[in-house]
């Protein structure tokens, strides 16, 4: 049976500030997607939150990119929108930068990710969700689950995984795209990816079958709207077990926790940090970055689940390191490398202030 795992996303108000996600508002977006599911437009939903950002997980039959369930998103988020201009939520409706809907929320503010695929006799899923971060922030972990046979024993030892996994990595800043092989291409790939603001991975295919197996939100919110507006707070879809990785060699990279940009103003460098849902909660410095994952096992598309997959406790020690990585940044204040790169600045105060002071520069000699 084929099916289609849609997930798609949006910041529609916070509480308080950006650190949360209202309850009304969740209780609004599951009693919409109830009503689309009993219309049968959708096999089964999970309304979550991870941070301020709001989580649509649907099952259907309609394909990728289907102009009903982006409508049915978008009028989701709509809905969301009021019950936060109600209550007053802080930035209701910021990630809806369009005021009608045109047939696909992609470059419209939510992130989207999803996969078409035919379900197996056991289908397990993870969706990963992250929060003040960016879609970059996925590079590391995805190279690590599908590439890095220090991580991923399979690639070694199992032989429906011994030959490899194909990256399709896109350019955000040229609208570019390319497929790189693992492992006979990892020294280039890794070019690439490992300048995570520009180049990100889009899709991980198995390359002996071609069935994807990865599939990241890569929307670029500064980009679509021509100017910073937010991090993306990014989704990815990993499909586990069988002839891709297992279920831990999925989680493992992030029990090594490392730093991704975004954090206060979304012009910060810091540790993305796995938390259960109900702890994805960013109040320090607005952060430090949050990521959650909720895995479920699929059954003719019903989603059976959540599992909160970082509760487990064998992820407190990451916990504690990246609060420990959180300090070492924070004792930067606003100098790099805390402090992102000039042109990656959510926020910036450079135009101005070069303005005001342009007649008081004068040549070196
Ligand atoms: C980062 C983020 C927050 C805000 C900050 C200022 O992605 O969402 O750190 O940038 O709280 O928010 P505003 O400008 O909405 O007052
Ligand atoms: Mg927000
Ligand atoms: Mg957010």
């Amino acid at each position: 049976m084929k099916v289609t795992l849609s997930v798609i996303k949006a910041d529609i108000g916070g509480y308080v500030g950006h650190s949360e996600t209202h309850p009304e508002v969740l209780a609004k977006a599951r009693e919409h997607m109830a009503g689309a599911k009993k219309q049968g437009l959708l096999i089964d939903y999970h309304v979550t939150k991870c941070g301020d950002d709001v989580q649509l997980i649907m099952t259907h039959q309609r394909g990728e990119d289907s102009e009903a369930i982006h409508k049915l998103a978008w009028d989701t988020f709509i809905e969301g929108t009021k019950v936060a201009k109600k209550l007053k939520l802080h930035g209701a409706g910021q990630d809806l930068l369009s005021d009608a809907f045109s047939g696909n929320v992609k470059g419209m503010g939510p992130g989207v990710a999803e996969i078409e695929f035919e379900e197996r006799p056991a289908e397990t899923v993870i969706i990963f969700m992250a929060d003040k971060t960016s879609s970059g922030a996925w590079n590391l972990p995805l190279y690590k689950i599908f590439a890095d046979p220090f991580n991923t024993i399979g690639l070694v030892i199992a032989e429906n995984m011994h030959g490899g996994f194909a990256f399709e990595v896109h350019d955000v800043k040229e609208h570019k795209k390319i497929i790189l092989n693992a492992p006979e291409e990892i020294y280039d790939l890794l070019v690439f990816i490992g300048a995570a603001s520009r180049y990100m991975i889009k899709t991980v295919r198995h390359r002996g079958t071609g069935d994807v197996v990865a599939m990241s939100s890569t929307q670029r919110l500064a980009l679509i709207a021509g100017r910073y507006v937010g991090k993306d707070d990014p989704v990815c879809i990993v499909r586990a077990q069988g002839h891709f990785p297992a279920v831990g060699e999925i989680m493992e990279p992030f029990a090594s926790p490392f730093f991704v940009e975004g954090w206060m103003r979304g012009s910060h460098m810091g540790p993305l940090m796995p938390v259960s849902i109900p702890d994805s909660t960013p109040t320090r410095f607005d952060g430090p970055p949050r990521v959650t994952a909720a895995g479920f096992q699929l059954s003719s598309g019903e989603l059976v689940g959540p599992r909160d997959m970082f509760a487990d406790k064998s992820f407190d020690l990451a916990r504690q390191q990246a609060n420990e990585m959180a300090y070492f940044m924070r004792r930067h204040g606003p100098f790099e490398p805390h402090r992102l790169p000039l042109e990656e600045m959510e926020y910036t105060t450079m135009p101005q202030v070069m303005k005001k002071l342009a007649g008081r520069f004068v040549d070196l000699d």
